[in-house]
């Protein structure tokens, strides 16, 4: 089986998780390679690591840089910290003022909290720019690379976490307004109020693109190995509390080739892994990838792993396993 449905007008985001050195950078950019083929394509990586940039042997980082020898694909590593010092030089004045008003801060309080990072808020800007550059709809499809499960987890969660932050700001909102109206009778929304709402604004539409099955999709990709296997069980279970659709899963590292008794031997040992994966995640497609001979880096290399993602014949060369 191919990857399958991703050409689907609708499907703007495509995310890929997993364990830790399953292949997740290399499918997901791989993936965005077979896409750009048809469509403006945007591949973000959110992972501290950035292995994107090692991946597609180009330096990337944190600004829109279009990938050499692949046309129609752009690529950005998101940084958290940049981000969230982005937001904060942007909402200076509504982050002073929101302090200064609902708390009992001083001047030097108020500047040390806003040098303080907020916990999760790594995971919540890296969202909310993953959300902002869909918003501004300048690709059709936008490919995300994740860390390591639980940092993929962090990420999927930040809208609540978000939520539960300004619900606790917009509780000492309250209070503030309720004694400037018991004194002066009228309380005019300040650009505080408005920054708190359009945060809000940013919670509701990740929720709604998350949760919405047709127009983003997480593709877990998994190795025929034990541990592999339970953490990508976790992972699902996760994702169905999160509301996210998966479809298919990679299955990455099959090995193919009987040529040495050492390849016939490790292929004898992934089959009950990979008949496993088949059992345990039933209502998914399985994408078998093969173990290539060499590491996947560059784009010569990408293409291959693209050729096979996307591969309509894939299922007749399976007869091997
Ligand atoms: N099918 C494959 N055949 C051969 N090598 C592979 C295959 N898939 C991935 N690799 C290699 O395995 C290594 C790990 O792959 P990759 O970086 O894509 O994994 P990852 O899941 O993104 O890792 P991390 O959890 O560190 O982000 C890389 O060196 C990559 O080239
Ligand atoms: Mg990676």
């Amino acid at each position: 089986m191919p990857l399958t449905g991703l050409e689907s007008k609708d499907l703007k985001m495509i995310i890929f998780g997993g364990k830790g050195g399953v292949g997740k950078t290399s499918c997901a950019v791989a993936c965005a390679i077979g896409l750009a083929e048809n469509f403006k394509t945007l591949v973000i990586s959110t992972d501290p690591a950035h292995s994107v940039s090692d991946s597609l042997e180009q330096e990337i980082g944190f600004r829109l840089q279009p990938v050499h020898k692949v046309a129609n694909l752009t690529a950005i590593e998101i940084s958290a910290d940049e981000a969230f010092k982005e937001f904060k030089k942007e909402h200076r004045t509504e982050l002073v003022k929101l302090f200064d008003t609902s708390t009992n801060f001083d001047e030097e309080d108020i500047q040390q909290m806003m040098s303080l990072s907020i916990p999760g808020i790594d995971e919540v800007m890296s969202f909310k720019t993953i959300i902002d550059l869909i918003e501004e709809n300048n690709y059709e499809k936008y490919v995300v690379d994740t860390a390591p499960t639980g940092h993929a987890l962090r990420l999927l969660s930040s809208p609540i976490l978000l939520d539960e932050w300004i619900r606790m700001a917009a509780k000492m909102r309250w209070k503030y307004r309720y004694m400037i109206e018991s004194f002066s009778g009228e309380y005019k929304e300040d650009e505080a109020d408005v920054m708190l709402l359009n945060l809000k604004k940013t919670v509701k539409r990740i929720a709604a693109l998350l949760g919405n099955s047709e127009k983003s999709e997480f593709i877990p990709v998994c190795i025929p190995e034990d541990m592999a296997i339970m953490e990508t069980e976790r992972l699902l279970a996760e994702l169905r509390n999160f509301k996210i659709t998966s479809r298919q899963l990679i299955l990455n590292n099959v090995m193919e080739s009987d040529e040495s008794g050492f390849c016939r031997q490790r292929k004898a040992a992934q089959l009950k892994y990979i008949v496993k994966v088949h059992d345990r995640f039933k209502n998914l497609q399985v994408v078998i990838v093969p173990l290539f001979p060499d590491e996947i880096k560059g784009v010569t290399a990408l293409k291959r792993l693209k050729e096979v993602l996307f591969d309509e014949n894939r299922e007749l060369n399976r007869d091997a396993i």
